[in-house]
């Protein structure tokens, strides 16, 4: 986690506005100044601008507008936060590789970050566009070892931590489409798939991934998904720091697991759910394994299943399903 570049640029991003002296760096790291030099010029190529000013030192004007390895460890050692982060430019899905670091034994919780996928998967056997490197890609992994039938709010617990963190820090007006979609004005933004390895009485393992679409631009969606989707930046009106953005999400989720494990959540779920469902009230479709479900959204109930009220009062609950926006036709 500490790689040389990380450190030097948690000095800098520490310091700024503030300049950073070479020569303090190269002494705490016990390197020439020639060999800092090359640490900055390696930046350089990897997308980095460096103010570099004689008897003051450097700082950053620009960062890189994709995910780097070092600049998000750097921002999430500012924020305290201390986890594996195994960062991969391109792989084919960060779910799968999270399962095969699962099968290394690797140690929990870790991250699997990537810029991009070949084969990253949606809910349903749908596959997840994964092509464009100003978006995020990431699972979590956990050995929970909980019976399963507590984890049956895993996803949205997490789906609505992710929503109140956005709402809360970036005014976007992101609203959660059961079971695991965060939306906005309908597009989507994020999508999230849990995956987990089960044994008859505990959830041995569990995989968290999610996908946070960040500063595309509209026109750069492929035909076919543009009129579905959306991202974060769209939405702010301004592009966002990625990496920077990464590591906070990282740290949220973190810490909502941690709620989560600590049992110490369904109150706040049962209560906050209302504030950002965006079924709350609409006319919803559910295709589910027992047939269509039609009426209106109506919350989720104790255990996290969709509520679909009929005109009579009657209600249905689904328990799993796809549901849309009848009017609209949203999926
Ligand atoms: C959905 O909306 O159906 C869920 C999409 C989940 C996409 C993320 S991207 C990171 C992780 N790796 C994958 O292959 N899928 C999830």
């Amino acid at each position: 986690m500490s790689d040389l570049e990380t450190i030097i640029l948690q000095e800098l991003l520490t310091a700024s506005p503030e300049y950073v002296s070479g020569e303090a760096v190269a002494e705490r790291l016990d390197l020439s100044r020639v060999s800092i030099r090359s640490r900055f010029e390696k930046m350089r190529q990897e997308g980095f601008d460096f103010e570099a000013v004689r008897n003051r030192g450097y700082r950053i004007k620009h960062e890189p507008p994709t995910l780097h390895s070092s600049l998000l460890n750097a921002y999430l050692a500012l924020k305290h936060v201390s986890v594996p982060v195994l960062f991969l430019e391109t792989v084919d899905s960060t779910n799968s590789e999270a399962e095969r670091q699962l099968a290394q034994g690797c140690d929990t919780p870790s991250v699997v970050v990537s810029t991009r996928q070949t084969e990253g998967r949606g809910r349903m056997g749908r596959v997840w566009f994964s092509d464009i490197d100003k978006n995020i890609y990431m699972s979590f992994i956990f050995r929970p070892q909980l019976p399963p039938d507590k984890m049956k709010k895993f996803t949205l617990w997490m789906g609505l931590t992710v929503c109140e963190f956005v709402n809360d820090t970036y005014a976007a007006p992101v609203q959660i489409k059961w079971p695991n979609d965060l939306v906005c004005e309908g597009k989507k933004v994020a999508g999230i798939l849990t995956e987990a390895r089960v044994d008859s009485d505990h959830t041995r393992d569990l995989i968290f991934g999610i996908g946070l679409n960040v500063n595309t631009r509209p026109n750069q969606w492929p035909t076919g998904i543009a009129g579905i989707a959306t991202s974060f930046s769209e939405i702010c009106g301004e592009s966002l720091n990625i990496n920077e953005f990464a590591a906070s999400m990282i740290q949220v989720l973190l810490q909502g697991y941690d709620a989560f494990i600590a049992d110490d959540y369904e109150d706040k779920l049962i209560r906050s759910w209302g504030d950002y469902d965006s079924l709350q009230g609409r006319t919803i479709t559910a295709k589910t394994a027992q047939g269509i479900v039609t009426g209106y959204g109506a919350g989720i109930d104790a255990e996290g299943a969709l509520v679909i009220e009929q005109a009579n009062g009657t209600k249905q609950i689904v328990h799993a399903g796809d549901v849309s926006l009848t009017m609209k036709g949203v999926s």
